[in-house]
């Protein structure tokens, strides 16, 4: 799977989100390493904070299916530039491997790619848990 293709399915998850309140829609897709692709789109409540990034809830989709190796995890949405995730999802998506390429896509067809290293530097790991001190 391309980027373009991994876009493609992130924008054909975009057409499902439920955005009634910011009218955001966002679409996202995981390429995991044996090549399975999972899809999700945000979900918000009219509880406001409990919305959920489409991020989120792909990966989460694709976890909860037993999936851990991810290789490229591509968002869409509508705006100039191409989308970049929130920070919740960086740090959510870094949970799964710094190596983890995220592409960012916007519907003119543009898009931008960077490694989750690169956009959550410093991260908080399960590392720095295992060195924890009484
Ligand atoms: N949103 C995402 O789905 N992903 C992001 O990375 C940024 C924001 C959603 C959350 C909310 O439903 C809407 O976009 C506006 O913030």
């Amino acid at each position: 799977m391309d980027d373009n293709g991994l876009i493609e399915i992130a924008n054909q998850a975009r057409s499902k989100a439920y955005a009634p309140y910011s009218g955001f829609r966002v679409g996202a897709a995981l390429l995991c390493e044996d090549g399975t692709i999972f899809s999700g789109a945000n979900v918000e409540n009219a509880v406001y904070g409990l919305s959920l990034c489409a991020e989120r809830v792909t990966i989460s989709k694709a976890v909860s299916n037993g999936y851990r190796s991810f290789k490229a995890l591509a968002i869409i949405a509508e705006g100039e530039a191409p989308c970049p995730p929130c920070g919740a999802c960086r740090q959510f998506l870094s949970e799964f491997g710094a190596e983890i390429d995220v592409i960012m896509a916007n519907s003119n067809g543009d898009f931008k790619k960077a490694k989750i290293k690169e956009l959550l530097p410093f991260a908080f790991t399960s590392e720095r848990l295992s060195s924890k001190q009484g």
